[in-house]
């Protein structure tokens, strides 16, 4: 059965699902986290840079998975996953950009298939402890959006339409919106010892309502957590006001 944290606000959230990475840490120095991006997670990053800077924490046995990257966007790019990450978290705790995994999607079709399937290998390898994931206001969990197989390993997704509108927030118009990521698969997320998943604001009420209805469906991709035995899920007052 899944956990539920309901915290006030954003910031609460933040907190809560901050001290739980922060202790994981603190017990494993050489833990496996799978890391997420979007706004979800910022508040979280933001506060384990802060337990760093007060001496609680250290990255530098820590190793990290990323969920997913979008296709066509340089690193260097301020859209890129990679950027995000460096600018959130990897910039400013001690972390070695060697221990640092996030899907690369550059170059030719082959060579970002290629790309997808040596980061499937090295997920297979890694076993990730903790995996941090926000969810789509469509359900999905990385880029597996509504119809993907529980049985999907990492691969090349298109885009949905809902996502890419999500989205464009952070983009100058919808057309500068990439089209394709590469993420992990749900089998790839489904294989991490525990989850923890963290969801707020009005947009995702109907996300957060379904996700705790405790139905399993492929159209609803987030509910294959059910089968997973150790979930966490965060969630803030205007997220949970459909519950
Ligand atoms: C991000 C990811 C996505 C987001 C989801 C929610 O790496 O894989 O599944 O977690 O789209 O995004 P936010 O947090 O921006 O609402």
């Amino acid at each position: 059965k899944m956990k539920v944290i309901r915290c006030k606000n954003y910031d609460e959230c933040s907190k809560a699902g901050a001290e739980i990475f922060s202790k994981a840490i603190e017990n494993n120095p050489n833990i496996i986290l799978g890391l997420a991006t979007g706004s979800s997670p910022i508040g979280i990053y933001k506060n384990l840079v802060k337990d760093y800077q007060d001496g609680k924490i250290s990255f530098k046995d820590v190793k990290t998975y990323n969920l997913d990257e979008y296709v066509g966007i340089s690193r260097e790019n301020d859209q890129s996953y990679y950027y995000f990450m460096h600018d959130n978290l990897f910039n400013h705790v001690d972390i070695k950009e060697q221990n640092v995994h996030i899907p690369s999607a550059r170059g030719t079709e082959s060579e970002i298939k290629a790309q997808c399937n040596a980061y499937n290998e090295a997920l297979k390898k890694a076993s990730i402890d903790i995996q941090l994931l926000g969810i789509g206001g469509n359900g999905h969990i990385g880029f597996n959006e509504p119809g993907t197989s529980f049985e999907q390993e990492t691969f090349v997704v298109t885009l949905a339409e809902r996502t890419r509108e999500d989205n464009k927030r952070f983009f100058n118009s919808i057309d500068e919106v990439p089209t394709h990521a590469i993420t992990m698969g749900i089998k790839n997320i489904m294989n991490a010892k525990k989850v923890v998943l963290v969801a707020t604001g009005a947009n995702k009420q109907e996300a957060v309502k379904k996700l705790l209805s405790n139905e399993i469906t492929t159209s609803f991709p987030a509910s294959a957590l059910h089968m997973h035995k150790d979930v966490v899920v965060i969630i803030d007052e205007e997220a949970g006001k459909m519950l």
